[in-house]
């Protein structure tokens, strides 16, 4: 399997002039916000939903301006949504960096994100297509849903069903890789049943991207992937490695008392991680997020074969061997 960085090749130069419009149009109305634009673009990340959004502009002839503020909204979009999900999470650093949390007071925390959201929008309406100003307009409603039922942790006892869990990582997660690939294809005018097929592709792969994000918390290595681990189970969210062990060892009482958002002790968590990493459900899990990937593999089928369409395919194989 060819590394990321082989596979994300097809689009590096044009990820650089989507950087550059995220750090774009800033008015000068207060004189932080360049600043702050330009520390959380500066910080970096992988940039795989604007990636995944240029390759499926281009599987037609497109607008290649209209293409970059597509993918940069995409971008700007989950980077609003990361500005308030550290807050919610009480999570002190990404990417290696401080994030705005520990430095900012909650209430220029939530300004940061809404300023970010709004100029996502715009970048948006920059394509001059109202389906896909909508398809935006949609997926930050789902995501906030997604959030909400995460943080007030609907479902039985705080640990979701399997059904509830996947409704709860599509709307977190899966919901913008599917506005993405299937915004690119609207923008270059894909026939529908392509548009479908891109958007299934952004479906599958999110849902295994998600699953693969919470097996990180569990067994990554904080260094190295540039945010906490374990903090998942420590602000109280069950994901699928603790809903499987769950299944297996029922009612553990670190696990009610943590969904319950009752005080755990950190020695508590350590020992409820070590116990989970060597019942074999995280290996389960795994399982769980290939079976994801394969299906936005097979979803690529009606699409034309070309250059995007291959590193699609590999940067699904990617998503399930990442360690960051
Ligand atoms: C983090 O997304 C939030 C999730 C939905 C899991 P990424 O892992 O893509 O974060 P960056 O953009 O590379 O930092
Ligand atoms: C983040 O999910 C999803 C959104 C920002 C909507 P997580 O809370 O799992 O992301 P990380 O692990 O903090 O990156
Ligand atoms: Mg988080
Ligand atoms: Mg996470």
């Amino acid at each position: 399997m060819s590394k990321a960085s082989e596979l994300l090749s097809v689009v590096t130069d044009d990820i650089k002039q989507v950087e550059e419009k995220m750090r774009s149009g800033i008015p000068a109305q207060h004189q932080s916000l360049q600043s702050v634009v330009d520390y959380l673009v500066g910080a970096g990340g992988k940039r795989l939903r604007p990636a995944l959004t240029l390759m499926a502009c281009n599987f037609y002839p497109v607008d290649k301006d209209k293409s970059f503020s597509l993918a940069a909204s995409v971008e700007l979009l989950h980077t609003a949504t990361l500005v308030h999900d550290d807050l919610i999470d009480n999570s002190l650093f990404r990417r290696g960096m401080p994030t705005l949390n520990v430095s900012w007071s909650p209430g220029a925390t939530i300004l940061t994100g809404d300023f970010l959201f709004a100029r996502a929008a715009q970048l948006a309406a920059e394509t001059d297509s109202v389906r896909i100003v909508n398809t935006f307009a949609q997926t930050l409603m789902t995501i906030v849903g997604g959030e909400l039922n995460q943080l007030f942790n609907d479902g039985h006892d705080g640990i979701p069903t399997e059904a509830e869990y996947h409704q709860r990582i599509y709307a977190k997660t899966a919901s913008l890789f599917a506005a993405g690939t299937e915004c690119g294809g609207v923008l270059c005018g894909a026939p529908e049943a392509e548009i479908r097929a891109l958007r299934d592709y952004g479906y599958y792969l999110g849902m295994g991207f998600q699953v693969i994000d919470d097996i990180l918390d569990f067994k990554g290595d904080e260094e190295h992937i540039g945010k906490p681990v374990a903090n998942d189970l420590r602000q109280g969210i069950a994901t699928l490695p603790v809903m499987l062990y769950n299944r297996q060892q029922p009612n553990h009482p670190t696990i009610l008392k943590a969904v319950r958002r009752e005080p755990v002790s950190d020695a508590e968590i350590l020992d409820i991680v070590d116990k989970i990493r060597a019942s074999g459900c995280v290996e389960a899990a795994l399982d769980e997020a290939v079976n994801f990937v394969r299906q936005a593999q097979a979803a690529l089928e009606p699409l034309p074969d070309n250059p995007y369409r291959r590193a699609m395919h590999g940067l699904a194989d990617y998503t399930v061997t990442r360690d960051i």
